[in-house]
């Protein structure tokens, strides 16, 4: 089966992906190995890993990372022993050293392999000359991103002047609140495809329309991010129904901002949302969503703002699901190849898709 196939950089001309790069596994290990490895990856928070010693360990596709704290330094190594290819971390937490969880050897937070209890007698074994292999590591104010290729642009070229773009809602200030995820029976494509446009919103999300003025919708394509800009709509007279009430905020929009392949952060009324899709298989994915806020909550479990916000963003994301695993089967039906884009409502989607033939071809 022809894994390449032809795409149109003119979104009035193009047809979307082959039907089958969404259910193909042979597609997806190479995606794992063309884009996943070579791009930047969310993988944690700067407050997971603020103390010296601290650590959290995260999967890239199938390569477990383990970010760590050495001093003041941040650093992040594959977590894979140089041994028998034990774990050196599991989970998160506070350390001197990484120890391997199969026979103990032990490695520096620098990496160095110190300690190799019962190798004395093999012979041309320098564990001096050993260490665990660095993973490019960055952050960009509570976030901390990761990156498999050690020659990949460094995270700030890719981002441009998104940070600056998003500096009025001081994103570098928030704090993590709480965090949710889900597993869904689609491929991740599919969960990007339909997160990159504004085209669904009023048929899937009712109560969504009710809050965003579709009509000022637009969306802004770069290099490697997307916008999309989702001005809220006044609310006349206090309407109970609203969620959100643009007139208490300087920044009346709600900003979708997507970084190729799988990272999103949804900002809005001083909060945010980071949302990381997680291929598990060819029509598996985990979305994984952490909120965070300028002011966050004593206990959002039961702050009554946070527990409506969170219902709020769960129905919509309930409604994201269940469209994407319908779409996801149909993707495997006989007569359906490729269909066509809106030039008008789904430039995110195109945007991402000749990024992935670029990355792919
Ligand atoms: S695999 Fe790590 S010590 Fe053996
Ligand atoms: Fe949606």
């Amino acid at each position: 089966m022809p894994l390449a196939f032809p795409f149109d950089p003119d979104i009035a001309r193009a047809a979307t992906l082959p039907a089958r790069l969404y259910h193909d596994p042979v597609y997806l290990e190479l995606e794992m190995e063309r884009v996943f490895a070579h791009s930047w990856q969310l993988v944690g928070r700067m407050e997971q890993v603020m103390e010296p010693g601290q650590y959290f360990t995260a999967d890239v596709g199938a390569n477990s990372v383990v970010v760590v704290r050495d001093g003041g330094q941040l650093r992040a190594f594959y977590n894979v022993c140089l041994h028998r290819a034990g774990p050196v971390a599991t989970g998160c937490g506070k350390r001197h050293t990484l120890q391997c969880r199969y026979h103990g050897w032990t490695y520096g937070l620098d990496g160095a392999l110190q300690r190799t209890p019962g190798m004395e007698g093999t012979s041309q074994f320098r564990p001096e000359e050993m260490r665990l292999v660095p993973v490019a590591v960055t952050t960009w104010g509570p976030l901390v991103f990761v990156n498999l290729d050690g020659k990949a642009p460094p995270l700030a070229e890719v981002l441009e002047d998104l940070p600056a773009r998003m500096a009025p809602f001081h994103c570098e200030r928030m704090r993590f609140v709480t965090s949710r995820s889900w597993e869904i029976a689609c491929n991740w494509k599919v969960y990007v495809d339909n997160y990159l446009e504004g085209y669904h919103v009023p048929v899937v999300h009712p109560g969504l329309n009710k809050e965003l003025d579709m009509d000022r919708y637009r969306v802004e394509p770069h290099r490697w991010y997307s916008l999309q800009h989702a001005p809220l709509r006044p609310v006349h007279g206090g309407n109970p129904d609203r969620q959100y009430d643009p007139a208490t905020t300087d920044v009346p929009e709600a900003v979708y901002a997507w970084l190729f392949p799988n990272t999103m952060l949804n900002v809005y009324l001083g909060q945010m949302q980071t949302n990381v899709v997680i291929p598990l298989g060819p029509d598996r994915c985990r979305v994984v969503f952490d909120w965070y806020a300028v002011d966050p909550p004593a206990d959002a479990a039961t702050d009554p703002a946070w527990l409506k916000l969170m219902a709020f963003s769960t129905e919509v994301q309930d409604e994201d699901i269940a469209i994407c695993e319908v779409v996801q089967r149909n993707l495997r039906s006989r007569i359906y190849d490729r269909g066509r884009y809106s030039a008008e409502h789904e430039t995110g989607v195109h945007h991402f898709h000749s990024l992935l033939h670029e990355a792919m071809t």
